[in-house]
């Protein structure tokens, strides 16, 4: 079982709709994937409620123990695909593990699954806290969404900072631009310094498009609303890459 993350500290970037995506596109090919929405506000649960309006459970029971993962998970929304929906409970996460001793508990509680589940896709908030410390360290990799503005590169360095301090492995953060509007000449500009700005990137960037904005309003992952749109072709790009970076060409 592999484990990965969208995350970056800026809101508003384009995690949720990458890790829906991506989710979605592994368990098309064969790979039993799990998505949890670890945002307590809970956008994943709209952009698949196209499937079925699925309710979160409050987290308690799991963070105490009393309740395994399993409990929590909305089996096959699509085929291949479970998800754990956010709870406003969510929030209390981050002070529960705060308490907690375990450096991995997150990891623990996912353990359980590791025979059906080959990967699970972590969708987090835009906030640095002990909840993205554990995401940021049991994670294989992490994705991060990189809008091609000044301020966004300025949140990139700050994660990157942030990783080498904590020493989770600056390898692991694989950021791609995102949002990106090549009618801007400051995203073409910033695009064409890739190399230099981002490093470790994906090599692909995901374009501002209509058909990713009305992923919410659809419910739909955006290879069953649009599949033939330039955007959804990169998404399709991404999961190739991420499935190589986590198994290598022979998977
Ligand atoms: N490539 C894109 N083109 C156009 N709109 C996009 C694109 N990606 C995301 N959006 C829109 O931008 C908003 C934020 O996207 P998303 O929820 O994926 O970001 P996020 O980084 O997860 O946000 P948050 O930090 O609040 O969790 C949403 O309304 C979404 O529809
Ligand atoms: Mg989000």
């Amino acid at each position: 079982m592999r484990i990965i993350a969208f995350y970056s500290p800026k809101g508003g970037v384009g995690k949720t709709a990458a890790a829906v995506n991506v989710a979605y596109l592994a368990s098309r090919d064969n790979c039993r994937t799990l998505l949890w929405d670890l945002d307590p506000q809970g956008a994943a649960s709209f952009y698949l409620s196209g499937a079925e309006r699925v309710k979160g459970r409050k987290l308690s029971r799991l963070l105490e123990g009393k309740s395994p993962v399993s409990k929590f998970i909305e089996e096959e929304v699509y085929p291949g695909l479970d998800f754990i929906p956010a709870h406003s409970s969510f929030r209390n996460f981050d002070i529960k593990l705060e308490n907690e001793a375990d450096e991995n508990a997150l990891k623990d509680f996912l353990a359980p699954l590791s025979e059906e589940t080959s990967l699970v896709v972590l969708d987090c908030p835009p906030t640095l806290s002990r909840l993205t410390e554990q995401v940021l360290s049991i994670a294989d990799a992490i994705y991060v969404p990189v809008v091609p503005t000044w301020l966004s590169l300025n949140s990139w360095s700050q994660l990157q900072s942030f990783v080498k301090e904590k020493k989770s492995g600056r390898k692991k953060l694989r950021p791609f631009f995102s949002m990106v509007d090549r009618r801007k000449s400051l995203h073409r500009e910033i695009l064409t310094r890739g190399p230099e700005l981002l490093d470790n990137r994906l090599e692909l960037a995901v374009p501002y498009a209509s058909a990713v904005e009305r992923m919410g309003e659809a419910g739909l992952p955006l290879e069953l609303l649009a599949p033939r749109t330039p955007a959804a072709d990169v998404y399709r790009q991404m999961w190739k890459t991420i499935r190589q970076d986590l198994w290598g060409k022979q998977h």
